[in-house]
């Protein structure tokens, strides 16, 4: 099982019924810190601001597991979790130890380097320089 800590932005922007009056962020505050509870775990930390607020709400999942027989840290960045069932969806995933790949729902919210690992939309096709023959990158090669 992995070391779980969630980050719950609670600053100028997330977390505040100015920006978000819909959203019930205590209730998912308190469902959050009921699942690391569940996990047995971890914790649940509140930042002020993570300084990405364009992403608002944000929350950040920090976890340390074991990968191919070597301790893995792994920061994954969610941003726009706004909707009770994106919470709930984590929150399942928090109580499973945030265990292999993140919920289906919250793949396309993930931002930051971490994500490319779990989005495809964010591959940026063939590299230019690999995908590239030698003569190309020598720049030998001749038009006409
Ligand atoms: S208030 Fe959440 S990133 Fe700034």
């Amino acid at each position: 099982m992995s070391h779980v800590v969630v980050v719950v932005c609670h600053g100028c922007c997330c977390g505040t019924a100015r920006k978000h009056p819909d959203v019930d962020h205590d209730a998912h505050l308190n469902r959050l810190e009921q699942a690391i509870q569940r996990c047995g775990q971890g914790s649940v930390r509140v930042s002020e601001c993570l300084n990405q607020c364009s992403e608002s709400n944000l929350i950040q999942v920090r976890r340390s597991r074991s990968e191919h027989g070597r301790s893995r840290r792994e920061i994954l960045w969610f941003g726009r979790v706004l909707d009770d069932d994106q919470v709930e969806d984590l929150a399942d995933w928090v109580e499973q130890g945030c265990a292999g790949d993140p919920p289906e729902a919250l793949v396309p919210h993930l931002f930051g380097p971490s994500a490319v690992r779990y989005r495809s939309d964010l591959f940026l096709g063939s590299d230019p320089i690999a995908g590239s023959s030698a003569q190309e990158r020598e720049g030998r090669v001749e038009n006409g």
